[in-house]
């Protein structure tokens, strides 16, 4: 979600906002907000500290405490555990905890082995081994033990100054809070990675989910999102792991090689990665590289890699650090991975906006780390192979239900489905249909040309939509209730009291018959309810122009609903228009429609589409019987012209087309784009082509730039 640009709003003091400034500032937040906790959960990046964050909060429930009605039912004021203060004191790493440079091939792997060589001068034949590891993708973190105790836990923040996590790392049963055997040395700072294993993290989402609450997007995710809770509680209830691999500052060493460390931790009551080895030569490394891969699937924790660090800590001391990273020790990183699956079936989902979108649903399987369930289908013509530019994809192979698919993912992107496994397709397997009908309301759907998406075309009715059409039904320049905005129709929505345009011009007759009123809403008091009222009552007039906006059609703006006023007049002619022009493009309705200037054919397409649909007229049926529609706005209606359609064509030279389209309007006249039988003037100036030969055709009466002047009196 994109953070909206701060507004004037923003350096206004609570006390001092208007309820409309308070209105809009406090959506403001909300959006601002729900942003910052996306990056924080989802992303686990945010982009403020956590004093900037807390202040926003305070910011918004500040304006709730003096705006009461704000304290919608979905605010995020509600919501419990979502709003985790998120200070936590800051720690200075005694030693840093610094990052590895990473080997992507096995020629880099080769010129670490050869550049420590170099660096320590040694033999060609002087052994070397490293300790190979599996790199965990998890979260690091430094843990100090004062004689034989857990006194500090923290984050590795900036690798110099990170967060104190100790009473969250407490609640980890793999976290010893004292250290095991004889010869612990006073201050030992020990380092590892916390993770979430794969199940565990599917799991929290799901219970996630289930309370409304952020889903994380990976393991690694989840496992900060989980350890950064002010409430160690939080933490305590998610299992979290710890595998120990690497040290900061410690008063003794109590071995004198990594994997002599290793041994040590795990002795000293650490869980150390079982998968380790001594890697002799750098054939060792890259066999250990390639069999962990092979592993990767199969684990329970996701790993990115495997890390080789140079096995004598002397040579590790010798060898010391560039920039934040050690010369002894590098990273090796598993290539973008991709998986085969089985695809179990599509789902075709339904967005706001009325897309429907396939997504596939597959058999669970483990991609770069992550478990993947879903895959984007993107399309019906992705589906069938068929790319954006209407070129074959994947050699043209269709995706059936069945299928073996290779899915691929490529850092945090939704995972794609890059090929069909053909051999494994199953015998029955058929092509894909994609639906014609919306799967949440049964309208149909339909695609426009050169359009790769199919719509929903049921707006008012389907439930898919339903929210973000009262959204716009309410908004400035559709409807304007007062004190009726977005935040009001979304909590009447969630308490199923507004469904459609029409709940909102009966809410008052059904507030005197039922039983729970509205004053006993939060937030609503006697004289709050009868505002409402009297705003709801004073909208019950509305321009033609502004409900066909409000019907939130798709391609008709505020622009085109005020042609398509002006062109139809009334409600009841539009309507009656319509219905005739649904039944095919060959009516003089859809003509008629088609050449209206400035609206093409998509526009006039939606526009039909829209009226098409018998459960859209049920909506606007009820409406009207609440509504009145008054004209546009009051047009000349005694002038030479009114009522007559005038064509303009050629170059005019007294006035733009412009000019000319406003001044017929204002007279009363209808603006076409072409020209047909029910054209009474064609007004043409110099190079008029083929609209000049339509106008003898159909008889119609051509005008010179003067001659219209004449006629309208106004020479
Ligand atoms: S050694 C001086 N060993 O990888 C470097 N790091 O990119 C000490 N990591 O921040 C790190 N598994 O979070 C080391 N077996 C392992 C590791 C490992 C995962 C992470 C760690 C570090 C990052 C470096």
């Amino acid at each position: 979600m994109a953070t909206p640009k701060p507004h004037r709003d923003s350096r206004l003091a609570v006390d001092e906002m208007t309820e409309r400034q308070a209105t809009r500032e406090h959506a403001r937040l909300e959006a601002e907000i729900k942003g910052h906790d996306e990056r924080y959960y989802q992303k686990d990046a945010p982009t403020v500290s956590d004093a900037e964050y807390d202040a926003l909060r305070r910011r918004y429930e500040a304006i709730e405490q003096r705006f009461p009605d704000l304290r919608t039912l979905d605010s995020l004021s509600r919501k419990v555990g979502a709003a985790p203060s998120r200070g936590f004191a800051k720690v200075r790493h005694a030693v840093p905890m610094l990052s590895l440079q990473n080997a992507f091939s096995e020629e880099d792997v080769a010129d670490f082995a050869t550049r420590i060589r170099r660096f320590l001068n040694l033999k060609e034949d002087e052994p070397l081994a490293f300790t190979a590891e599996p790199k965990i993708d998890g979260l690091s973190m430094s843990l100090r033990y004062e004689n034989g105790a857990l006194v500090k836990a923290a984050t590795r923040g900036d690798g110099f100054e990170g967060e104190d996590v100790t009473a969250n790392i407490r609640t980890l049963k793999e976290v010893p809070d004292k250290l095991k055997g004889k010869h612990i040395p006073a201050v030992c700072e020990v380092r590892g990675e916390v993770y979430m294993t794969k199940p565990d993290f599917l799991a929290l989402n799901r219970r996630q989910a289930e309370a409304g609450e952020p889903v994380f997007a990976n393991p690694r995710n989840s496992a900060a999102g989980s350890l950064r809770q002010k409430d160690a509680r939080i933490t305590a209830s998610r299992t979290l792991h710890f595998f120990a691999y690497a040290w900061g500052e410690m008063s003794e060493m109590p071995a004198e090689t990594q994997s002599g460390m290793l041994k040590w931790l795990k002795a000293a009551g650490f869980q150390t990665n079982p998968l380790w080895r001594l890697a002799r030569s750098v054939e060792d490394m890259l066999a250990f590289h390639r069999d962990t891969g092979l592993e990767r699937a199969k684990l329970d924790y996701d790993i990115d890699g495997v890390v080789y660090k140079l096995d004598r800590l002397d040579w590790q001391e010798r060898l010391g650090f560039v920039s934040r990273s050690p010369r002894w020790a590098i990273a090796h990183k598993f290539p973008a991975e991709r998986a085969t699956t089985v695809l179990r079936y599509i789902e075709i989902q339904v967005g706001r906006t009325g897309a429907l979108t396939p997504v596939a649903k597959l058999e669970p399987v483990t991609v770069g780390g992550v478990v993947v369930q879903n895959a984007s289908l993107h399309n019906e013509d992705y589906i069938k192979g068929i790319g954006n530019d209407g070129n074959p994809i994947r050699g043209g192979t269709d995706i059936r239900v069945g299928d073996t698919v290779t899915i691929q993912r490529a850092g945090d992107v939704i995972p794609q489905i890059v090929d069909v496994v053909l051999v494994k397709r199953p015998k029955n397997a058929k092509p894909y249909q994609f639906p014609d009908k919306c799967p949440a309301c049964g309208s149909h759907a339909v695609r426009e040309e050169d359009e790769a998406v199919r719509r929903c075309t049921g707006g008012l009715i389907c439930p898919a939509q339903q929210i973000e059409r009262l959204r716009h039904f309410v908004s400035r320049n559709a409807f304007d209730i007062e004190g009726f905005g977005e935040k009001q129709v979304e909590a009447f929505f969630a308490d199923g009291l507004v469904m459609s345009p029409a709940d909102i011009f009966t809410l008052e007759k059904r507030d005197r018959r039922a039983e729970k009123k509205l004053m006993e809403r939060e937030g609503y008091g006697e004289t709050s309810v009868r505002n409402l009222f009297a705003a709801i009552d004073a909208r019950r007039t509305i321009q033609l122009n502004r409900l066909i906006y409000a019907l939130g059609i798709r391609h008709i703006g505020e622009t085109n609903a005020r042609i398509l006023a002006r062109h139809y007049g009334a409600i009841e002619a539009l309507r009656k228009a319509m219905k005739e022009a649904g039944k095919g493009k060959e009516t003089e309705a859809y003509e008629d429609l088609n050449s209206v200037e400035g609206i093409g054919e998509i526009v006039a397409d939606a526009f039909v589409e829209f009226f098409k649909e018998p459960r859209n007229n049920e909506v606007l049926e009820q409406l009207l019987k609440e509504i009145e529609v008054t004209p546009m706005e009051a047009v000349k209606r005694d002038t030479p012209v009114a009522g007559k359609t005038v064509v303009f064509t050629g170059s005019l030279e007294k006035m733009t087309r412009d000019e000319a389209k406003a001044m017929a309007e204002r007279l009363g006249a209808k603006v076409a784009g072409s020209v047909s039988k029910k054209t009474d003037y064609l007004v043409a100036g110099p190079g008029a082509g083929s609209k000049l030969a339509e106008a003898k055709k159909h008889d119609v009466a051509v005008l010179s730039e003067d001659d219209w002047f004449k006629l309208v009196g106004r020479a």
